[in-house]
């Protein structure tokens, strides 16, 4: 059994489709550090909610990042959504020549014991059109201040095995009634993620990425 943190029943049933295991879903509110990358904040929760349950636990984190705007708003996207809206957000892109983005998921993984044998803590698989984009926006989220060893949260931390699902697009005009968040300004192949339906957009997913190379790893664990 794998227990995934968070407070949205969405999200464990998108998970099951991907796990042979059961999935149990923990409302459990870890402290959310304040970091500027996906990976710290998820890997964060990850051991926090280990330490909690004593059980396998998966913790995710996701958002949207906006090449032109410096990653942003990345690990704030909640927030970001909150206090702007993503018709302002549209606005601040609408202004800049180049309009990619990317949503960006990461699943962090925690059982309290080690991963001798994959030392590389995010595994940036995908397309080699994903990998390429998908680094670029990894490095512009990585400020110099935010370096691996964070992530991994120094010598004496409990090991985080990280998953990162990336989804390159472009940030346009708002279209489309489905989806949630930033879903009516972010395109991808000709249409918004809004204007498609859960199944075409779990198909490409940033989640879907994520879970499905967690749950490749996962079977041979
Ligand atoms: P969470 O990690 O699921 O809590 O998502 C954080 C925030 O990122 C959400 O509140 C949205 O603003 C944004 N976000 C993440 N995934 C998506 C998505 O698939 N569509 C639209 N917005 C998303």
């Amino acid at each position: 059994m794998v227990t995934f943190v968070t407070t949205n029943p969405g999200k464990i049933h998108e998970a099951q489709e991907y796990l042979d295991e059961p999935v149990e879903q923990l409302d459990f509110d870890y402290p959310e550090v304040q970091a500027d990358n996906l990976a710290t904040v998820a890997a964060h929760g990850a051991r926090a909610a280990y330490e909690h349950t004593g059980e396998p636990v998966i913790v995710d984190d996701s958002g949207l990042t906006i090449e032109a705007l410096g990653g942003f708003p990345g690990p704030y996207s909640s927030y970001v959504e909150d206090k702007l809206g993503i018709e302002r957000v549209w606005k601040l892109t609408e202004a800049e020549e180049k309009r990619s983005g990317a949503f960006r998921a990461v699943i962090a993984y925690c059982d309290g014991e080690g991963f001798a044998a994959t030392p590389e803590p995010v595994d940036r698989g995908g397309s080699e059109d994903d990998q390429r984009r998908g680094q670029d926006l990894a490095a512009d989220e990585r400020p110099s201040a935010t370096t691996d060893e964070q992530v991994a949260g120094g010598e004496d931390a409990i090991p985080v095995k990280l998953f990162e699902g990336v989804v390159p697009g472009e940030i346009v005009a708002p279209r489309g009634d489905g989806g949630f968040g930033f879903d009516p300004i972010f395109e991808y192949d000709g249409k918004t993620f809004a204007e498609m339906d859960t199944d075409e957009k779990n198909a490409v997913s940033h989640r879907g990425r994520a879970l499905a190379k967690f749950a490749e790893w996962y079977a041979t664990r």
